[in-house]
């Protein structure tokens, strides 16, 4: 008997699946079909998958041809499965070709001609509208997010705006979109808006965003002040649009990987949770300039206060901060803010005139987490307990800047298919504004006496 094995997402199951697979079975007398998970196919960069895993299954077994279907899960896996299962010939499509020839060296290797005009990414964009976005802000982030977006099928970078004619058209000429230094043309183009400018500016764009009906993806901090939070959620629920802060950690596989194993019990009740972020900054930085806005705080605080809000929740009775500033500046340097709950303390450091060790340590009554630098781009963590050599080690991937999980996630939520914000809920986001203003008026307040 001749044993044939293909593999394939089989997204919106289509004519060049059911074509591939005929022929694969022609190729023998047994066809077995790997289909992909989700998490193993984001981790190869095919975001927004359409159909569950379960509905691709099934399609597959519908078409007839396969007599046996598995799981793909991960990359290294088809030698294994080929061992396993005795395989002949491994096919696969043609748009591959020389692209898995190490397989040869377990059984025969066969590339089928790809039905012409036909591919889940086209069905995709036909089912879903293609979201077209446009950037404010043309720094270091704004830069980022167009490879990063160009990842996520369904969304398209159009435009870029920036009051400053200059460093706009540069900007758009290296991404090849259209520059805009007037927002009302730059809002023409777009239905969403990703907004990447200087912090003091957000509210404003934010607002006049949604006031003329784009969906908005702001970068942290989304806004410094409570009130102003809670209003322009309002404004963007009662226009029926979609405001996300764009804090990448809550969007990554790795971190909701982390949350769900601390919230499981494997380390008890959660009583403490510490979070580091440091980075060096030249004292001419616009981070440790900008007299109003500048300063550790507002610019990591939103990265550390994240692990403490997810898992402690928003209601601290008290919190502290600690502060080293620059003399000249007044801006903070360094600054742990000490938060106090009902059973459980957080600390939040973040620095950018001191360095330190950027570590998360989530610790509980049975055990601690300890997540290595970069914990912000959460891909390795253990879980340890009271006999040192008692470790479980967990790694997830975090690719590239990480900008495309919240990408995904945004375009989930305009598209409906994904109906809740809980990677960062605006409880969430509000309550981080009103941990920032309540900072920004005590440093106000240093600098009067
Ligand atoms: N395939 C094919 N002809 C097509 C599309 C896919 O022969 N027009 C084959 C692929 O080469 C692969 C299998 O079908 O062997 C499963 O492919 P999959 O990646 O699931 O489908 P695509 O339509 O290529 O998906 P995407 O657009 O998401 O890459």
């Amino acid at each position: 008997m001749t044993k044939v094995i293909t593999y394939g997402t089989f997204d919106l199951f289509h004519e060049g699946h059911y074509r591939l697979l005929k022929r694969a079975k022609e190729l023998g007398d047994y066809l077995i079909v790997g289909v992909t998970t989700e998490e193993y196919d984001q981790t190869r960069g095919k975001m927004n998958v359409v159909d569950s895993l379960m509905t691709r299954i099934e399609n597959v077994k519908k078409s007839g041809f396969a007599d046996e279907v598995i799981i793909e899960s991960s990359p290294g896996q088809k030698p294994l499965d080929i061992q396993k299962y005795q395989i002949d010939i491994f096919t696969v499509g043609s748009d591959w070709v020389g692209q898995f020839d190490y397989l040869s060296d377990y059984c025969q290797v066969v590339y089928l001609e790809r039905t012409k005009n036909i591919s889940s990414t086209m069905l995709r964009a036909q089912k879903k509208q293609i979201q077209r976005i446009g950037i404010i802000g043309t720094g270091r982030i704004a830069g980022r997010f167009v490879p990063e977006a160009k990842l996520v099928s369904g969304v398209s970078v159009e435009a870029v705006y920036n009051p400053h004619r200059e460093s706009t058209v540069r900007f758009a000429e290296k991404w090849e979109i259209e520059a805009h230094s007037e927002l009302e043309y730059f809002y023409q183009s777009v239905n969403a808006v990703y907004i990447a400018s200087p912090h003091g500016t957000h509210y404003a764009y934010i607002k006049s965003a949604l006031e003329h009906g784009k969906h908005v993806l702001c970068e942290k901090p989304m806004v410094l002040r409570q009130a102003q939070a809670e209003e322009l959620f309002s404004l963007a629920k009662e226009r029926g649009l979609i405001l996300f802060e764009g804090i990448k950690t809550a969007y990554c596989p790795g971190f909701a990987k982390l949350l769900g194993i601390a919230c499981s019990g494997m380390i008890g009740n959660v009583r403490s949770v510490e979070a580091c972020f440091t980075k060096l900054e030249s004292p001419k930085s616009r981070e440790l300039t900008d007299l109003e806005y500048g300063g550790s705080f507002t610019e990591l605080g939103s990265y550390v206060m994240l692990p403490i809000i997810k898992l402690f929740g928003n209601g601290f009775d008290d919190i502290c901060f600690d502060t080293i500033e620059d003399a000249e500046t007044g801006l903070d340097l360094f600054t742990k803010a000490h938060f106090r709950y009902e059973n459980g303390i957080g600390t939040a450091t973040c620095g950018l005139g001191v360095k330190s060790e950027g570590t998360l340590v989530i610790s509980g009554t049975k055990g601690y987490i300890v997540v290595e630098a970069p914990w912000w781009k959460t891909a390795y963590f253990e879980v340890h307990h009271e006999n040192p050599s008692d470790v479980e080690k967990y790694s997830e991937r975090f690719l590239g800047d990480g900008l495309r999980y919240e990408i995904s996630d945004f375009l989930s939520m305009i598209n409906g298919s994904n109906k809740s914000e809980f990677k960062l809920t605006r409880g969430e986001s509000v309550t981080m504004a009103s941990v920032l203003e309540q900072f920004l008026r005590r440093k106000r307040e240093r600098v009067r006496s």
